[in-house]
């Protein structure tokens, strides 16, 4: 979710205001996204390396993020989402920690629509962490792609068909590195303020003109595509 800062800008306003106005656009984007019948959305909303912004804008994303999840986590669970967190732990505070096991727990039987939240997340470290799990649990067994894929993030989910990047940057940032594997990547030019049911729209009609062989030849591939996740 890119560009809150520089929509910020645009405007005269702190970066803060981009994030809050970036809030409002993710509340949006989880009931435009369940519309089109899409049942697992995973947004990246904090990467480890963001740790390294600015003290007072960390503070701030912090704050936000607990008065967001004060705010929309009943409503969230009252509209039948289940909502989960991928990543660290050990960095947030214990206010912070207790929210975010007291999210999970509320939604945990919750059918509509899973919606994944990375905060101090990285694909790398996601990896690293999948490869520990298995030297404990298999530790004279070879490492296979289907061993190590259980233990990262999201493995009860299927694996994202659909990447999209806001902002206009075009790189993956250390988001989902194993799972996007396959994904199609559509970068909007739209700062994520902006980003509507109308980019929503967009995308999924670019997604549904995207030819997916997964390695394979045209004759094999399936003829249609199901839009799993995003
Ligand atoms: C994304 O917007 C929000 C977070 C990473 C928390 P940015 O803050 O990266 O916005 P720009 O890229 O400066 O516009
Ligand atoms: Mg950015």
């Amino acid at each position: 979710m890119d560009g809150n800062g520089r929509w910020a800008a645009r405007r005269g306003l702190p970066r803060t205001a981009g994030h809050q106005a970036g809030q409002k656009a993710l509340r949006r984007t989880i009931e435009s996204i369940h519309q089109h019948g899409i049942r697992h959305l995973t947004v990246f909303a904090f990467s480890s390396e963001n740790w390294q912004r600015p003290q007072v804008e960390v503070s701030k994303l912090m704050e936000l993020l607990k008065k967001g999840l004060q705010k929309h986590i009943p409503e969230l669970h009252k509209n039948n989402v289940r909502v989960r967190f991928i990543g660290r732990r050990d960095h947030f505070s214990q206010e912070l920690s207790s929210l975010l096991v007291n999210a999970e727990h509320l939604t945990r039987n919750n059918q509509a629509l899973n919606f994944n939240v990375a905060l101090d997340y990285g694909g790398q470290w996601d990896i690293c962490q999948a490869v520990e799990a298995l030297k404990i649990q298999f530790p004279d067994q070879p490492i296979t792609p289907e061993r190590l894929q259980q233990h990262l993030c999201l493995q009860d989910q299927p694996l994202p068909d659909l990447l999209i990047r806001t902002g206009g940057e075009q790189r993956l940032s250390n988001f989902l590195l194993w799972q996007l594997a396959y994904a199609e990547l559509i970068f909007s030019q739209t700062l994520w303020p902006d980003f509507d049911a109308a980019d929503i729209n967009k995308a999924l009609q670019e997604f549904a003109q995207r030819e997916r062989r997964f390695g394979m030849v045209n004759e094999q591939a399936p003829a249609t595509v199901q839009i799993a996740s995003a």
